[in-house]
């Protein structure tokens, strides 16, 4: 196995990236630390880069087909990492978690219905439900004494009127760096359940929990959370592929999937690119 040298500075100006490139035009200089996007520096594995490859020796780019290796890989990978049990069917491939809340939005709420995030929260949480002219429903974190924060269930059985449907999750948090415990993530689940509140779980940076901590998926804690969630991770932030756009969603409900996914095969969103499944596979 390759040893990768965290420590060699990769320069990305004038590559296109995001978190460099726009510096000047998002903040008037491009001379700054940016610290605004979280799109890592390390070089993507050979691996991923290789397979890659491989397919860009053929010299046609057409149409694809999701390869059949596709899911029982991910699943693998969910169950070896998190010990998360899945099926097959409960998978679809969506191009990015940022737009896969816009996507569950348009689907599943209509227009009077509000959404509630757990601030202080990732932007986009608020943002996408706004500009899809969703109300936001604010249930803040409580920021302990010891500089940690948990979640305020109290306030949001408060908050939470019947026109509430769907509620945002950071699981891991951004930016609070909480890794949720089994026991909030039941709760959580056990109100939102009780309140016909579905909960969106990004889990974008499961596969980064440090210091002995352990991710717990949200859909596999009780019954409540796998019939009210949609679960959405991605190879994105671990192997630092986040351009490729390879995402997915899973969802264990019966019904709440085929609400989704019918949604997401109508818009043919469900469709991944060329090398989305290829970079996901060799993750
Ligand atoms: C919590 C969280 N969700 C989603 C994303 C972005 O996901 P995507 O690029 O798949 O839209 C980020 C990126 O920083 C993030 O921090």
């Amino acid at each position: 196995m390759k040893i990768y040298d965290f420590d060699h500075i990769v320069d990305r100006r004038t590559t296109g990236a995001v978190k460099v490139d726009a510096l000047k035009r998002v903040f008037g200089k491009s001379e700054l630390i940016p610290l605004w996007v979280a799109d890592m520096d390390f070089e993507t594995p050979d691996f991923i880069i290789d397979a890659m490859r491989k397919r860009l020796e053929h010299p046609v780019f057409g149409y694809t087909v999701e390869p059949a290796e596709l899911w029982p890989t991910v699943q693998d990978w969910i169950y070896t990492h998190h010990q998360w049990k899945t099926s097959p069917e409960m998978f679809a491939f969506i191009p990015g978690i940022v737009k896969g809340i816009g996507m569950a939005i348009n689907a599943l709420l209509e227009k009077d219905e509000k959404v509630i995030i757990q601030p202080p929260v990732y932007h986009p949480f608020r943002i996408v439900p706004q500009e899809n002219g969703r109300q936001i429903v604010y249930n803040p974190l409580i920021h302990n004494a010891d500089g940690s924060y948990s979640m305020d269930f109290d306030h949001l059985e408060s908050i939470s009127d019947p026109k509430c449907k769907m509620l945002i999750l950071s699981n891991p948090h951004n930016p609070a760096g909480i890794v949720w415990d089994r026991e909030s993530l039941i709760k959580l689940a056990r109100i939102c359940h009780s309140k016909g509140i579905t909960v969106i779980s990004d889990e974008i940076h499961c596969d980064m929990a440090l210091f002995g901590n352990k991710h717990i998926p949200f859909a596999s804690t009780c019954p409540e959370a796998a019939a009210c969630s949609i679960t959405f991770q991605a190879p994105s932030k671990t192997f630092n592929i986040a351009g490729i756009v390879s995402s997915y969603a899973v969802v264990p409900d019966e019904t709440l999937r085929n609400r989704f996914f019918s949604y997401l095969k109508a818009n043919e969103f469900s469709s991944p690119d060329i090398f989305a499944p290829i970079a996901t596979i060799a993750a």
